[in-house]
């Protein structure tokens, strides 16, 4: 069987050193030994509120990351999701053989509905216990009262935000499913993050499959691979680097200057401890800056962290500009010269999508084959 990625990244501005380290570098590692289909998925951005304009100028802002990145345009297939319609369709299918129960579990919808349920589930605990004690005499009343008020909040506000959840944003991991299957795709580089997102459609390719008793679906293996899977906010090391924190300061847009870019490594947050050293528990902002000058520098992490053993982190943070820098420079300046020339990048995407589509349609005729859809 053909070994066939296919990834992809949402247009929603601020593309940032995590998607490019996560997932972005990586495709351009892979793309000599696969057939490779990398989309722009605009079809998930509207899953949260997106102004028009924007979203179309951040779809070619993609696309020219792609290739300054280093993708091959001419080898691989890049095309913005809304021009194959196949996505839309197969969603809908497969959301048919997809059990709510395995979209519960997801764990990016609740970060992103940000539900209080584990505060309220906190809170619980906290009356049982409270509870227990007044019934020995030994707890106040105001405490007891206290806890259930936070507790009702709790639950109010999240029936209130689910009610208002839109179900694209609810159903959006059965699209992701539909992208990758799509396209029969055997491998899908992404970061850390998207994990969870994977391992629902290996499910979906499986209660397909088992359902009509066919082999249509591979079951696409994540690659998850790098010093830096998980790059982390640089404001606050437990934090995930993110295109929508509010502070520009906590991310390294792919778009930022050498001056920017250096500034915002110096502000970095840093700890009180002597020295460098690797601990993610402790040093979690360390941590992750000694990942970053890792993944950009190709050294080791143990050298790095004796290297800069003993000197304070001013220093180790200076070096890491130049580094930072000296990698990503020369990809913002062909990002901004290639978003000049929006015609190259159109054709790139209209080439693209033909190809895509050419694949995808091939994959929906079987699937509507095995599902009984009349075809005449
Ligand atoms: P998104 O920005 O959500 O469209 O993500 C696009 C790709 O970047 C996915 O493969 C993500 O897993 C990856 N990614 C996003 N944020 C990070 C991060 N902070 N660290 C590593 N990978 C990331
Ligand atoms: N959900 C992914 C993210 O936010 C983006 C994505 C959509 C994707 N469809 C995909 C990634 C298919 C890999 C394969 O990061």
């Amino acid at each position: 069987m053909t070994k066939r990625i296919f990834s992809g990244v949402q247009p929603t501005g601020n593309l940032h050193l995590g998607n490019y380290l996560g997932a972005i570098r990586n495709w351009v590692q892979m793309q000599h030994d696969y057939e490779a289909i990398f989309c722009i998925v605009d079809l998930h951005a509207i899953t949260v509120p997106q102004d028009p304009e924007a979203l179309r100028a951040a779809t070619r802002e993609v696309t020219a990351a792609y290739i300054a990145c280093g993708i091959d345009p001419e080898k691989n297939t890049i095309f913005n999701q809304s021009m194959v319609s196949v996505h839309a369709e197969l969603g809908w299918i497969l959301g048919c053989y997809t059990p709510l129960g395995w979209l519960n579990r997801m764990t990016q919808f609740k970060e992103k509905m940000q539900l209080r349920k584990a505060d309220a589930e906190d809170q619980l605990k906290k009356i049982r216990h409270e509870l227990k004690q007044y019934k020995k005499g030994k707890g106040r009343l105001e405490e007891l009262l206290h806890f259930v008020e936070i507790f009702v909040e709790a639950g109010i506000e999240d029936s209130e935000k689910t009610t208002q959840a839109k179900l694209g944003l609810y159903s959006y991991p059965v699209l992701m499913a539909a992208d990758i299957l799509g396209y029969k795709a055997t491998h899908v580089p992404v970061g850390e993050d998207q994990k969870q997102h994977l391992e629902l459609a290996r499910d979906i390719a499986g209660a397909f499959n088992r359902r009509y008793g066919v082999e249509l679906f591979p079951q696409p293996e994540p690659v998850i691979q790098g010093a830096a899977t998980r790059v982390m906010s640089l404001r606050d090391g437990t934090k995930k680097m993110s295109k929508s924190d509010e502070s520009d300061y906590s991310r390294i847009n792919l778009t930022d200057d050498a001056d920017t870019i250096a500034a915002k490594i110096r502000k970095a947050k840093s700890d009180m401890e002597p020295g460098l050293s690797f601990d993610v528990e402790k040093r979690p902002e360390a941590a992750n800056l000694i990942n970053i000058y890792s993944a950009l520098s190709g050294d080791k992490r143990d050298d790095i962290v004796s290297r800069f053993a003993t000197s304070g982190f001013s220093e180790f943070k200076k070096s890491l500009a130049d580094v930072a820098v000296a990698h990503l420079e020369p990809i913002t300046g062909e990002m901004r010269r290639l978003q000049a020339d929006k015609g190259y990048i159109d054709a790139v995407l209209k080439r693209g999508a033909e190809r895509a589509n050419d694949v995808a349609q091939g994959v929906l005729k079987e699937v509507k084959d095995v599902v009984g859809f009349l075809r005449v």
